[in-house]
């Protein structure tokens, strides 16, 4: 049991598409951790109001953002979840404008709330090639290291490009099960 009480696990899924792939994948990931006893919660980013970073640096001078909108209740929920699964797909080979809000947003939060978190990736493409995420992996890559936080696996699932295309790739589904189960009882 590490500080933040380890068996919590929050899928947040930044793809607007409900049924669709993020969200299919982001709940096989959350299914695994249950099975391997986790409380799990999920979370839609696009049916929460959560404005772009105006860039205003209030954050910075007065310690928290200013925009009234759905964020700091969000940021107040992820603490309470030492694991997090973050969910995109490839847009234009990077990710969703709803995901990519959410984390410009945590230039503005309590910088403790990241650090020592462990996170899962999960990340569905219409290509077929999974080059494609390539940014949107390294991206998340570098914001881990800056903030001190673990990626503890990234599911990667080419070729879906239809709503629900993902559920035609078991072994894709299997891993993104294995890597919750997995993730809920290395960190117990
Ligand atoms: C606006 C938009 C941009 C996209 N850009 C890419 C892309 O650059 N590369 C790619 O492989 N797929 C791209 N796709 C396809 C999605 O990544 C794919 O359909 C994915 O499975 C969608 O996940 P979802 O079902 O969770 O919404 C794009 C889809 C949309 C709607």
């Amino acid at each position: 049991m590490n500080e933040h009480g380890s068996k919590r696990v929050l899928g947040i899924v930044g793809s607007p598409r409900r049924g669709g792939n993020t969200e299919i994948l982001v709940d096989e990931i959350l299914a695994g951790a249950a099975e391997a006893g986790a409380d799990t919660e999920k979370i839609i980013l696009n049916e929460l109001n959560i404005l772009p970073c105006q860039a205003c640096d209030a954050c910075k001078d007065g310690g928290e953002c200013v925009q009234e909108d759905d964020m700091s209740e969000l940021l107040a929920q992820m603490e309470r979840y030492p694991i997090w699964v973050l969910g995109t797909p490839v847009y234009w080979w990077g990710p969703s404008a709803q995901l990519k809000a959410f984390i410009d947003r945590w230039y503005g939060a309590n910088q403790a709330i990241f650090k020592g978190r462990t996170i899962i990736l999960t990340i569905p493409m219409g290509s077929g090639s999974k080059k494609t995420a390539q940014h949107n992996v390294g991206m998340f890559n570098d914001i881990a290291g800056y903030l001190g936080m673990n990626i503890a696996a990234t599911v990667l699932a080419p070729s879906v490009h239809k709503r629900g295309a993902v559920r035609e790739h078991p072994q894709i589904l299997d891993a993104a099960h294995q890597s919750g189960r997995d993730v809920v009882e290395w960190n117990n």
